[in-house]
């Protein structure tokens, strides 16, 4: 299971110092959650933040997780590839050529990411499943940090390891909206590769709530 640290949940006036504490606690991956005010009712950050944390996260060998939640992606994924992004994820709804925007990411040497609205089926990703590089499916209604997760996810995620092997692609999958150490294995056992988390991690003691999602990933005699 990889963790992914959403800096969404962090205190921006203390932004590198509490994601080096989430990655000195295990969590591998940075998620950068990038709204727009029209994809989503809500406006997050953009690149030039994200910038900063390129430093960090070359230190300590973490992957920067950019999940675009705003319209005409393509306008900006050469930003985003040039502040540092590894892994960029685009929204299926917010894009008329999937197909060329996953090629357009992959031109820029990133790793090219889909992800689904809990409204939208997972059958939508069937003729591009073979190009994915990972599978972001919403257990919340993308926009804010703080939501509960959606129970109807887990079987969604179950849905979209079926269409992964059906491509034979080797994407990971990616879960992001709600999760906790509490509802974490289920996700896991669903078939999710990244747990994204935003409050679970950033809210009250950083350390002691990345052990609580490894401690959830332990078998149980
Ligand atoms: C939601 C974002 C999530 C969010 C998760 O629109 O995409 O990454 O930060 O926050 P939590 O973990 O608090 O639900
Ligand atoms: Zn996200």
């Amino acid at each position: 299971m990889i963790l992914a640290a959403s800096i969404l949940g962090a205190d921006f006036g203390r932004l590198e110092a509490h994601t080096r504490e989430a990655l000195d606690a295990g969590a591998e991956w940075i998620h950068v959650d990038v709204m727009d005010g029209h994809f989503v009712p809500n406006i997050s950050l953009g690149a030039p933040v994200m910038k900063d944390l390129k430093a960090l996260a070359e230190e300590k060998g973490a992957l920067l997780d950019v999940h675009l939640m705003i319209e005409n992606p393509d306008r900006y994924l050469e930003d985003f590839a040039k502040a540092g992004a590894h892994v960029i994820t685009v929204h299926q709804e917010a894009c008329v050529h999937l197909h060329r925007t996953i090629q357009a990411i992959k031109d820029l040497g990133c790793k090219a990411g889909v992800a689904l609205n809990p409204g939208t089926p997972v059958s939508t990703l069937e003729d591009v499943g073979t190009y994915l590089d990972l599978l972001l499916v919403m257990s919340v209604n993308p926009g804010f940090a703080g939501q509960g997760y959606i129970p109807a996810t887990t079987e969604k995620l179950r849905r979209a390891k079926q269409l992964l092997r059906a491509s034979h692609s080797a994407a990971l999958l990616e879960v992001d909206g709600g999760v906790t150490p509490d509802n974490a294995r289920e996700a896991t056992d669903a078939g999710a590769d990244v747990l994204v988390a935003a409050s679970a991690i950033f809210k009250g003691d950083i350390t002691a709530n990345i052990e609580a999602f490894r401690r959830s990933q332990m078998h149980v005699i």
